[in-house]
């Protein structure tokens, strides 16, 4: 792997750059962000995303899906507000009823599908959009015709992909990303203007002006269908609340990888963790970081 010189982040770092909460701070003060996705067959991915970035101190949160998701998801998601999507088969078909002004911060992709509608429909996200926008997903699928677009967008632009879905970005194999992770997120967050976390055992962070992390924390436990969801819910609402877009993605895939290893070691083993329990571990992660 091209991996010299890099920064390792590791939890001394962390603790140096965690957000702090005001003893005066209102909801308004931690983000108000809306989540992105689900489907009537996916509608866990959008749910796990939600209750992550509640659970890591977002002020407020909608929950931006479709229709037929909404009952099934709700009875979880008490803290959130909802706002329904039109749906097509049970697939979110577009992003017209989605309240951008309410919003400081957004995180998509979860649980939709790749569609020739919703790569039309990323227009409204560049336009309307406020914030950092994280995507996640099959919407990294869908930002590809769009990539164009992401320098403009007046504020960062954060891509979360797995080695998979960056090779289908970057039109390279899998093998090519894995022998060359840094070069290659490097060269495409500078040639974009975007920030990548390509995740993995090693998850390297890339800042648009090509300045990269490694966060090593984490095990096999998170080799499960959602924990990449729950990763994108711990992000949304560490960026909403750090000064450093570069500190927050650090610092939540430290807390996500983390928060693996203590359960892993305390009430749960690598076969059995779920993402579910991950959400529910955050809480003593936290308590070390405040
Ligand atoms: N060691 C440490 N961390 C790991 C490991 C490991 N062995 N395996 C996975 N992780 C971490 C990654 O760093 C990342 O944060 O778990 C998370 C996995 O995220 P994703 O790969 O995005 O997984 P997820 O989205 O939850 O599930 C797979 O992705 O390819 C799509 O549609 C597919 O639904 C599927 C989904
Ligand atoms: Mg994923």
């Amino acid at each position: 792997m091209d991996q010299a010189n890099r920064e390792v982040w590791n939890v001394q770092e962390a603790l140096r750059s965690f957000p702090v909460r005001a003893p005066h701070s209102h909801k308004g003060s931690h983000g108000k962000g809306v989540v992105i996705g689900g489907s009537y067959h996916m509608p866990g991915s959008i749910a796990m995303t939600a209750k992550a970035a509640l659970r890591s101190g977002i002020g407020l949160l909608a929950i931006a899906t479709s229709k037929s998701s909404i009952p099934m998801i709700a009875p979880y998601l008490q803290e959130a507000t909802f706002q329904s999507l039109q749906e097509e088969d049970g697939w979110i078909r577009n992003l017209k009823n989605v309240d951008w002004s309410a919003f400081d911060g957004v995180a998509i992709g979860m649980g939709i599908r790749r569609s020739t509608s919703l790569t039309a429909q990323m227009d409204e996200l560049f336009t309307h959009a406020n914030g950092p926008m994280i995507i996640d997903a099959d919407g990294i699928y869908h930002i590809k015709e769009k990539l164009d677009k992401c320098a403009g967008y007046p504020h960062p632009v954060i891509l979360t992909p797995h080695p998979g879905e960056f090779a289908y970005l970057t039109d390279c194999s899998i093998a090519e990303v894995m022998q060359f992770p840094f070069s290659m997120t490097r060269n495409f967050a500078k040639a974009n203007g975007v920030y990548v976390v390509l995740k993995g055992p090693s998850t390297i962070i890339t800042t648009p002006e090509g300045q990269q992390r490694v966060e090593t924390s984490g095990n096999e436990g998170l080799a499960k269908g959602g924990s990449g969801d729950v990763l994108s819910g711990i992000l949304l609402a560490l960026t909403l609340q750090s000064s450093s877009v570069f500190d927050a993605l650090a610092n939540g895939c430290l807390v996500h990888g983390k928060t693996a290893e203590r359960l892993t070691k305390t009430t749960h083993s690598t076969f059995d963790l779920l993402a579910t329990d991950l959400i529910d571990g955050l809480s003593e992660t936290f308590r070390t970081f405040s």
